[in-house]
């Protein structure tokens, strides 16, 4: 029996049986499963760092009025399926005061988290041209998004972007869309799971190139304001969230209240169309749709189909929360920032004891504290690290599912892990340095 600080033979044993063929190649619902059983089995809690779950209360702001409309009957009548009004408006609001965008109220639409806002936005923005029937990730990214396009039958390429930073974007993303092929470009911005941010002179490059291609841009603004090296968090002031919006009108944003106000039960989200594409005709929405307009398909076509709208009460939360934030009488960001804290304090224990931060910059600055980071171990692939760190205790993503070239890497999230376990980690990670001397 080896002396790890998990049991060895349980540990191994627990992974037997849990069928997969490989730890490193599960999926994250898979993993959490797994350390769900082993924690069981030896009574030790492990550092988790799987999965990207809220580690903060509910702003009271969201559950509060939630419980209001509850009381005052709403889960009786199915909500609009355009949202409730209230919360359009605010919304609205929200873009203009925090990212500096104009949209119309109409062309905001809540959506059951932005995961379902993804995937009707995928409905419609990839079938609009019968010659556009490809999506292009810019990788690494969510993989749940994959799934949706697995799901649906859907195409899609991919490209890391940890080589192409900067100016070397333009040429990659031409020689993916000068064939003509792309109907939609996606990217997390922060980026899960390496947390690089894109620099304005790239959401410009991408931005020009839609322009050019005619091609829409998701911008998924899950971690919204949660790049910590500037302050987003005053409403109407600058700096504001960066956004593709600023060089495109061939844009959808999708803004999450999972992370930005741990909100993540409800399943509440925005979607967000540019007013121009949202009523933009493209004739071939009609093979799938009653109507060729992009917005009118969007919430009549495909939220329709998916859910038939948002829960009611949720909207009401998500609306006194953006309401409290345009007002300025409630500072989400601050909230949040507990994650750059605790990212910073972590890394450096992942450093000190022989491990490297995979992406660690942002072309010429060192990459942000947040909710994510990525690490690798020399002689190490990230698959093969998945399952040695299980024996210590750690529990993480390989980066392979997520698109990511750098096979050595692995992605933590610091949302789950609590202050009073950085001993633990500390001498875990300790112990896994001394056994497998770098
Ligand atoms: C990049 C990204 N997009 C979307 C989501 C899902 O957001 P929601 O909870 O609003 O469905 C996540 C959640 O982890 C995410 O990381």
């Amino acid at each position: 029996m080896k002396n790890t600080p998990i049991n060895y033979d349980i540990v191994r044993s627990k992974i037997e049986e849990s069928g997969l063929a490989s730890v490193g190649k599960a999926s994250i619902r898979e993993i959490v499963r797994l350390i769900n059983v082993i924690e069981k089995a030896t009574g030790e809690k492990y550092i988790r760092m799987e999965m990207g779950v809220p580690g903060l209360a509910p702003s009271s702001i969201g559950t509060e009025a939630e419980i209001a409309a509850l009381k005052r009957g709403v889960a009786s009548i199915y909500p609009d399926i355009e949202g409730v009004e209230a919360l359009k408006n605010e919304a609205s609001r929200f873009v203009k005061l925090f990212l500096n965008i104009e949209i119309d109220p109409s062309h905001c639409i809540p959506t059951v988290g932005s995961m379902m806002g993804a995937f009707a936005s995928f409905l419609v923005s990839c079938r609009r041209d019968i010659k556009k029937d490809v999506t292009l990730f810019i990788d690494p990214g969510f993989p749940v998004q994959k799934q949706q396009h697995h799901v649906l039958g859907f195409k899609y390429e991919t490209f890391d972007v940890y080589n192409y930073r900067g100016e070397k974007l333009r040429d990659k993303l031409e020689s993916y869309l000068s064939k003509g092929n792309i109907s939609t470009i996606i990217y997390s911005n922060p980026n899960n799971p390496s947390w690089i941010c894109f620099t304005i002179e790239e959401l410009k490059i991408i931005g020009e190139m839609a322009n050019k291609y005619d091609v829409v841009v998701m911008e998924d603004l899950a971690y919204f304001a949660m790049d910590f090296r500037k302050d987003y968090s005053k409403p109407g002031l600058p700096p504001f969230q960066p956004s593709v919006a600023n060089y495109t009108d061939n844009y959808i944003l999708l803004i999450s209240s999972s992370k930005a106000f741990s909100y993540a039960g409800q399943r509440i989200g925005l979607m967000a169309i540019s007013d121009s594409l949202f009523v933009r005709k493209f004739p071939d929405l009609k093979r799938y749709f009653s109507s060729d307009t992009f917005g009118y398909a969007m919430i009549y076509g495909a939220v329709y189909s998916i859910s038939s709208g948002t829960c009611h009460s949720g909207q009401y939360a998500l609306h006194a929360m953006l309401k409290a934030a345009n007002d300025g009488e409630y500072d989400f960001v601050e909230d949040v920032k507990e994650y750059g804290e605790k990212a910073k304090i972590m890394k450096k224990m992942f450093t000190d004891n022989g491990f490297r931060i995979v992406y660690d910059t942002d072309i010429d600055q060192p990459i942000a504290d947040g909710f994510y980071f990525t690490f690798s171990y020399p002689g190490f692939t990230g698959v093969q690290l998945s399952e040695e760190l299980l024996y210590y205790g750690i529990s993480a993503i390989t980066l392979d599912i997520t698109g990511s070239e750098r096979k050595e890497g692995m992605r933590a999230c610091v949302s789950q892990v609590k202050r009073t376990q950085f001993a633990d980690l500390e001498l875990r990670l300790r112990k896994f340095y001394e056994d497998h001397p770098a």
